[in-house]
């Protein structure tokens, strides 16, 4: 494939999609690699592209919450309520699958994920399509996902037709998953809307670690199956940055830092490493997460040491993150 076009054009890349092609484009959550979701041949490349594993399922976006009889058989009230809420916006509801949408797509499930997301040019784009588009994380899989235009070319260029030049995610971690197929709703993949949000609206609502072992849904999620969101470097994950007090000079000068709320005094205690962020806030660790992966990578470093966050509001899916990046899952924390 000869090099991918970067573009601000959005009626041309609809066109391209329309045509089966595969195109990436900026969401307030990552970058996601778009294609047709009724177009199997083009599916297919996709999952070629991305090195993606053929049983997990991709998410369907469209335009607006109208539009989901292009990709689904019904919505049950708990789907209506929680898009009425959180949609347009980081959240993914599984529903039954209609059938024009590829069983590559769904991985051969009967259920489909929607998602409307709120980033005014990837609706846009949905808009003038005109068709449900699936679109995955637009990384290479197994790889962080992508927050910038630059980091999917990095991944993908060759690999794919074209990408939609945006601006950083606002966001900067995945959308909610949420299995809404019986009137108690389970989150399977913590995101963007906090389990917090979600109980709101649904307050039986529990997230897939709650579920006893047998539950059959405890598998409904494959993608949480395979390694995810790792860098080369070798991830190490500390709760305090104390414990990194004894590390010698030649390790620190090898090494990358991320920490929350941290003092000066604090850091000057355990001294240089090669690159260093401070995050303030929640929000702007998790914004700033996969790029921070990725720059660890450029410059080659060896290691990422991550301040763990806390296992509430959006620290669920930045701690999920975390773990995953290490290589633990959710399970094994
Ligand atoms: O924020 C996001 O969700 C981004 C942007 C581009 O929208 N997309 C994204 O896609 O993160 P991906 O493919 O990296 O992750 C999709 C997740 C996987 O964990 C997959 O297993 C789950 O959604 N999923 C998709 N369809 C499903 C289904 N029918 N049943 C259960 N899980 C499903
Ligand atoms: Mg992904």
């Amino acid at each position: 494939m000869p090099a991918t076009q970067v573009t601000d054009d959005l009626s041309l890349a609809s066109g391209w999609l329309r045509a089966g092609r595969l195109v990436a484009f900026p969401t307030e959550t990552v970058y996601g690699l778009g294609v047709d979701a009724t177009n199997s041949l083009a599916v297919e490349q996709l999952f070629i592209a991305k090195g993606r594993p053929a049983d997990n399922p991709l998410i369907v976006h469209l335009a607006d919450l109208e539009s989901w009889p292009m990709a689904a058989r019904s919505l049950s009230p708990v789907a209506r309520s929680l898009l009425d809420a959180f949609s347009p916006g980081p959240l993914t509801v599984v529903v039954p699958k209609l059938d024009s949408i590829s069983s590559l797509v769904t991985a051969g499930l009967d259920s489909v994920g929607l998602r409307i997301p709120a980033h005014q040019q990837a609706r846009e784009l949905l808009r003038r399509c005109g068709k449900p588009i699936a679109a995955p994380s637009a990384n290479r899989s197994g790889r962080p996902s992508c927050t910038t235009w630059q980091a999917v070319l990095e991944d993908m260029d060759g690999r794919i037709d074209g990408i939609v030049r945006g601006g950083t995610c606002s966001v900067g971690l995945e959308s909610t998953v949420v299995e809404c197929l019986t009137d108690r709703p389970v989150v399977l993949r913590a995101g963007g809307v906090t389990l917090e949000q979600i109980q709101q609206i649904i307050p039986s609502a529990i997230s897939v670690d709650q579920l006893r072992d047998g539950d059959s849904r405890t598998k409904a999620s494959p993608g949480t199956r395979h390694a995810h969101y790792q860098p080369n470097a070798n991830v190490a994950l500390i709760e305090d940055i104390r414990e990194l007090e004894n590390l010698n000079h030649f390790e620190k000068s090898q090494s990358a830092l991320a920490v929350l709320h941290t003092s000066p005094q604090q850091l000057a205690l355990v001294g240089d490493f090669a690159m260093l962020a401070v995050f303030d806030t929640l929000e702007s660790y998790a914004q700033g997460f996969y790029e921070l992966l990725r720059e660890v990578d450029r410059r080659k470093l060896q290691r990422v040491y991550l301040q763990l966050v806390q296992d509430s509001l959006l620290g669920t899916a930045l701690r999920d993150r975390q773990l995953r990046a290490a290589g633990l899952s959710r399970a094994a924390k």
